[in-house]
């Protein structure tokens, strides 16, 4: 049973982000209050072009914020030094992008072990351990494919593989169902709530598919830039 005092994996007060200066200026982060808990999988839903994917894109360091602060597992990455950033985000982030980001020479399985290689394991057993994980993806005769002849469904679970293959502390994925049918998408969501079942990890799912809504365990609804209101589910 999981309890509403568990630690916070991600934790942003007040997060602002602008694009553009002057008259061009727009404002798509106004003042977020978001968390996300360990051991648990959070869902961030909400209306197209509300800010979802760039919060995540600041709470996971590949955007800089204009305002606010963001915390991850208790600590401010960002007073880190860059490289140690770099490291952070090595080790402990799995993403998945709305757009998938494969690298396209390299086949299904080179790519989903693309992070064990950048943290220095030797090439065979990191393939080897993706392919276990595309295994469980329904991958195992695509392993050995390049991107381009990939659907976009199996696309995207090369790219969920990717984001699980290092068993980061945090998994953020966006949309990562939208390209599945139901009974892929349903293992999907099952491997990410999987991941999160860990005391010290958590899962942050962005979705508009109302179809998995039934594996949160918490949901924060995000409308205009900041968060409206935010349910617990257990
Ligand atoms: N680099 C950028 N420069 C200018 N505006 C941007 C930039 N990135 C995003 N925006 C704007 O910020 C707003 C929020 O975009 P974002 O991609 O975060 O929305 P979203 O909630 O993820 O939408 P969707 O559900 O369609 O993926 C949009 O109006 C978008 O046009
Ligand atoms: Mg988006």
């Amino acid at each position: 049973m999981k309890t509403n005092t568990s630690a916070n994996a991600v934790r942003c007060a007040g997060v602002q982000k602008h694009f553009g200066e002057g008259d061009a200026r727009i404002h798509v982060l106004r003042g977020v209050d978001f968390e996300a808990k360990q051991g648990e999988l959070t869902f961030l839903v909400g209306p197209s072009g509300c800010g979802k994917t760039t919060l995540i894109s600041v709470i996971t360091g590949l955007l800089d914020s204009t305002g606010g602060s963001v915390e991850l597992f208790g600590a401010n990455t960002r007073q880190l030094p860059p490289e140690e950033q770099i490291r952070f985000r090595r080790r402990n982030l799995g993403f998945v992008f709305q757009q998938y980001n494969l690298l396209p020479a390299l086949t299904a399985a080179e790519n989903a072990a693309v992070p064990l290689l950048a943290a220095g394991m030797k090439r065979r057993e990191a393939v080897e351990r993706a392919k276990a994980l595309l295994v469980k993806l329904g991958l195992e005769n695509r392993m050995d494919t390049l991107p381009s002849k990939l659907s976009g469904g199996q696309q995207q679970r090369v790219a969920m593989a990717r984001a699980l293959v290092h068993e980061p502390r945090l998994i953020v994925c966006d949309e990562p169902t939208a390209a599945l049918d139901h009974a892929t998408g349903e293992s999907v969501m099952e491997l990410l709530a999987d991941s999160a079942v860990h005391p010290e990890r958590a899962v942050i799912v962005v979705t508009h598919d109302n179809r998995v809504f039934h594996f949160a365990d918490a949901v924060a609804h995000m409308d205009d830039g900041r968060i409206t209101h935010s349910e617990q589910r257990n």
